[in-house]
């Protein structure tokens, strides 16, 4: 949520950070602006809507400067307008932030009473203030800085320059991530080290609670204990075209058409393709686990509802799915030796960050499966499982779903060995079917063609269903999640054997329903009668079924539009099959002229509450 940029240089630094805010702005997207320092006075330019107004405004009002911060906002405290876009200043300070100030009206209301006057409904103005009054007192910079951050709470990454201290930049880090970038006489910094990729490849990942100094030429860094400290410097490396759309209209295709090649990377990284075993492993016990608690967010979470199927039916353990959201808050009882499992793409949503933090408190055995190596979910749990997605830019998530379901494919293997529930032929047929995914989805894709007849259909609907069963159940929420978050089509996912005990009244001819029902799946017959159910009520139905389900609904008399798919195992169904959901949105939210990359109220990187 929102995005930070800063470079500190020699030189004039706007053009690049320009270029730096525009990878940042799948973090959020209400407005964005600059501030730079040229001549000893600060110059700030802030617009409202996408970095391309604030292109436009910099056309016409340039500014320059060889220091510079800069910000794309995701709404939290105070509606997206100018006066509430960042970067805050006042003649003394510039800031940008990222995150929650939660005491910041006790903060404001002491700052009014000493005069200060606010302009902005931020949280964030506090700190321009806080920072002022501590500067009018007589402290150096760092001592403002130290002394701020001891009156803040709350989530906050922060960048801060002076107009009277034109070499300085300050950056602290607390729940909000931060980076800072090392090159040759400049120093950047930015919510991510993709923002600075075109800089420098060589970059300090903050700790939680760390602040520092940085000029063109020099950084320190300093723990929560205010101690000088050194954190190592790591190497990343981006290809260029991970964060370009390339051939694509859109970077949710591009990243769609990359599952194959997701997929089979995170497979070369997990099975042993000639012992036809899993090569994962966790330092997690899991024959003593009595329980497995996973917890996620958005589509992360329908993988790990996915999971749940897969380890009750092959690794034979209890478990619970929960919303981090709900879980960090409710009283959930932890079993001695008990596994929880977090799972997300960008390793920093907030919730499942805690709800991970909580586990960790309650003595749990923690694993997380990220696609961010040095996120702060990376950081903190036991176990890392990484995906390898390659970044997601598109805020809808789909090859990150994918890659998820991948590696919790070959963890559930690991567990049911660990558990003694899964016999070394049984674990060869198991990673037998899941290589064949990447050929599956491939072949899944094919069906591009016919999704965009079926778009048409939902297209003019106000309202979809999904349907499935068993692992397909959640792979129909997400179907309806993807729907919901870049077509703004109203949709729900449930599961078929529910429909009657309510949904079943909303059904008429104007509800198109996709049913996931591949024929491989226990669950067939009764998912076919649930389709005879909505067909008899009038309802357009969508079937996602492989030849033999096609055959049935035609020995049925079901008048459904099919999208063939592959026959595959019921084990990699789910993969298979969440990827027509994803281009079903796609191409409806594409008719409809919808912002696919960037949907309204959206943002990739949830890091507030
Ligand atoms: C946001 C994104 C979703 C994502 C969810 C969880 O809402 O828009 O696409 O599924 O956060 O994110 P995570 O990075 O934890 O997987």
């Amino acid at each position: 949520m929102c995005g930070i940029v800063g470079i500190n240089s020699f030189e004039n630094v706007v053009p690049r950070i320009m270029d730096g805010l525009s990878r940042l702005e799948y973090r959020g997207y209400d407005s964005a602006g600059i501030a730079t320092i040229d001549h000893g006075q600060f110059q700030v330019r802030r617009a409202v809507g996408k970095l391309q107004s604030l292109r436009d405004l910099l056309q016409h009002h340039p500014v320059q400067g060889n220091v510079g911060i800069a910000h794309t906002r995701w709404a939290t405290h105070g509606v997206p307008n100018q006066t509430n876009a960042h970067p805050h200043s006042n003649e003394y300070v510039a800031v940008v932030h990222n995150g929650i100030i939660e005491n910041h009206a006790e903060l404001r209301a002491g700052l009014q009473q000493k005069g200060y006057v606010f302009n902005s409904q931020t949280d964030t103005e506090v700190v321009v203030h806080l920072f002022t009054d501590y500067l009018k007192q007589g402290k150096t910079p760092l001592e403002c800085l130290q002394s701020l951050l001891g009156d803040i709470v709350g989530a906050f990454a922060l960048a801060i320059i002076l107009r009277q201290f034109p070499d300085l930049m300050l950056v602290a880090r607390k729940g909000s991530p931060l980076v800072i970038g090392i090159g040759k006489d400049e120093m950047y910094i930015g919510s991510d080290a993709l923002a600075l990729s075109d800089w420098t490849n060589q970059v300090i990942y903050l700790e939680d609670g760390d602040y520092a100094e940085l000029t063109a030429k020099s950084y320190q860094i300093y723990d929560v204990a205010h101690q000088a400290i050194s954190r190592p410097i790591k190497v990343v490396e981006f290809k260029a075209d991970a964060v370009a759309k390339g051939s694509y209209a859109h970077f949710m295709q591009k990243e769609i058409f990359e599952q194959p090649m997701v997929i089979g990377k995170t497979l070369q990284q997990y099975v042993d393709s000639e012992a036809l075993a899993t090569k994962l492993s966790t330092t997690a016990d899991w024959m003593a686990a009595p329980k497995l608690s996973i917890v996620a967010c958005g589509t992360s979470y329908y993988a790990g509802m996915v999971a749940k199927y897969w380890f009750e039916t092959y690794a034979k353990i209890s478990v619970e799915v929960d919303i981090a959201s709900e879980f960090r808050y409710r009283d959930p009882v932890f079993l001695e030796e008990g596994i929880t499992l977090v799972i997300s793409q960008s390793g920093e949503t907030i919730d499942t960050l805690m709800a991970l933090t909580l586990a960790a408190e309650k003595g749990q055995q923690t694993v997380a499966i990220v696609n961010v190596p040095e996120s702060s979910i990376a950081r903190t749990a036991q176990d890392v499982l990484l995906t390898y997605a390659g970044p997601e830019i598109g805020v809808a998530s789909t090859k990150a779903f994918t890659a998820q379901l991948t590696v919790l494919a070959n963890l559930v293997i690991y567990a049911a060995k660990q558990r003694g529930h899964l016999t070394q032929s049984q674990e060869k047929a198991l990673v037998t079917e899941l290589m064949t995914a990447p050929g599956l989805v491939m072949t899944a894709l094919q069906t591009e063609t016919d999704i965009h007849q079926v778009a048409l259909v939902l297209e003019k609907a106000q309202d979809v269903l999904f349907l499935g069963r068993g692992t397909n159940f959640p792979v129909a929420l997400e179907g309806a999640l993807k729907l919901k978050e870049i077509s703004y089509i109203h949709a729900e996912g449930y599961a078929a054997g529910e429909l009657k005990h309510g949904p079943i009244a909303l059904i008429d001819n104007t509800v198109p329903v996709v049913v996931n029902i591949p024929a491989t799946d226990v669950w067939f017959e009764k998912t076919l009668s649930n389709v005879q159910e909505v067909a008899a009520r009038g309802a357009k139905t969508i079937c996602l079924t492989d030849a033999k389900g096609q055959k049935a609904l035609e020995a049925n008399h079901i008048d459904s539009l099919v999208l063939k798919m592959p026959t595959c195992s019921s084990f990699v169904a789910p993969i298979v099959y969440a990827v027509p959901m994803q281009l079903l949105a796609y191409h409806t939210a594409v008719l409809r002229g919808t912002d696919v990359d960037q949907p309204r109220n959206l943002a990739k990187s949830v890091t507030v509450e």
